[in-house]
């Protein structure tokens, strides 16, 4: 239920209490309450209750069934990159298996990363889980599967159905795992990543970590990335995330963004100076939540890194089509985009 309703919702339910001291004199007269017990009442409905009912309205055992979204060759499963701390995970496997997918267990879907399909771990956005803000999320398992590639569509810690605190370093240590677990079953297949927004980061993250440990992804997709989180403090950009604090002040404080408490860096910039893997920048010319001309410095900065036109691409797509921050995946050239990239990478 969490993010079905619109901004004009959220605007009548921010409003109604704001208008209540006017309504409230009304009340007044024809009860006995007084008004600012009235105001008191209404703000504690919608500061208290509103974000509490929203919140435990949430479905998320749909997470454990991705069945009912359509992918028919996808299992549920879980893993614990930390003691205590659970984090759910989608498998799509290559859409020619679907038939064979049916009704088979964990173990089959673990030994089908074997069969030498290039695999993709995708790490969404800010908000959500790994089914909502559907379409785009399983549009993209579902263009990966297509291309004949496994996807792997990971809920960090504090998001969805998975447990524990979302911090920056813990949804890095998250998609490690994912790394690391997936390359004990990969055999030589080519291991990739694709991050989309807030995901561009911990795609980043992860990636100068794993040099660290002297390994790197085959390659790297960001989509609708943004640059260092410390330039929104300095007014540099716009935001995502100031963005989502504008538009919903109230309620995303409560609900939207699992990360609030939580300091943020997501050094992309630095990162990306470090980062010696072949990397495919996705943006959308008219992206309303972070502006094209980020994809265009984050570009600049990984061409001088690598020195290389062939090694960082940039593919932006025609603000007419208007796709947004959302919506690329929908692009009928998209596969062929994607297949050229996995196509250009040493296996
Ligand atoms: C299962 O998914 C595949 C791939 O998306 C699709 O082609 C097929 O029609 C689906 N089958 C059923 C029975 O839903």
């Amino acid at each position: 239920m969490k993010r079905r309703f619109n901004e004009s919702e959220i605007n009548q339910s921010v409003g109604r209490p704001l208008k209540s001291g006017q309504q409230a004199k009304d009340v007044h007269k024809s009860s006995q309450w007084p008004w600012p017990k009235m105001v008191f009442l209404s703000f504690f409905i919608l500061f208290a209750t509103l974000p509490l009912i929203l919140h435990f309205s949430t479905d998320l055992t749909v997470l454990s069934r991705p069945l009912e979204f359509g992918l028919n060759h996808t299992v549920n499963f879980y893993l614990e990159p930390e003691k205590g701390v659970r984090v759910g995970v989608w498998h799509t496997v290559p859409e020619q298996r679907w038939k064979e997918a049916q009704g088979k267990n964990l173990d089959w879907y673990e030994r089908s990363l074997g069969d030498g399909s290039p695999v993709f771990i995708y790490l969404h956005g800010n908000g959500g889980n790994r089914q909502e803000s559907m379409p785009h999320r399983i549009g993209v398992a579902k263009v990966l599967s297509a291309l004949g590639y496994h996807a792997l569509v990971i809920d960090y810690r504090g998001f969805g159905d998975s447990t524990g605190e979302p911090t920056e370093p813990g949804l890095t240590t998250d998609a490690l795992h994912l790394y690391n677990w997936v390359k004990q079953r990969s055999v030589d297949s080519l291991v990739c990543i694709w991050g989309h927004s807030l995901g561009t980061g911990v795609t980043t993250n992860t990636a100068v970590k794993l040099l660290e440990e002297g390994k790197q992804f085959d390659g790297i997709i960001l989509e609708g990335g943004f640059s260092n989180v410390r330039f929104i403090t300095n007014g540099l950009i716009e935001h995502p995330f100031s963005w989502f604090y504008w538009k919903f002040p109230y309620i995303q404080f409560f609900l939207f963004n699992p990360m609030k408490n939580n300091k943020l860096v997501f050094p992309t910039d630095e990162n990306l100076e470090k980062i010696r893997t072949p990397i495919m920048i996705l943006h959308a010319e008219d992206d309303h939540l972070v502006p094209f001309s980020v994809a265009q410095e984050n570009y600049r900065i990984a061409r001088n890194a690598q020195n290389s036109d062939k090694r960082v691409k940039l593919v932006s797509f025609d603000g007419k089509l208007g796709y947004l921050h959302n919506g690329l995946y929908r692009d009928p050239a998209l596969p062929d985009i994607i297949r050229d990239f996995v196509l250009s990478l040493k296996p």
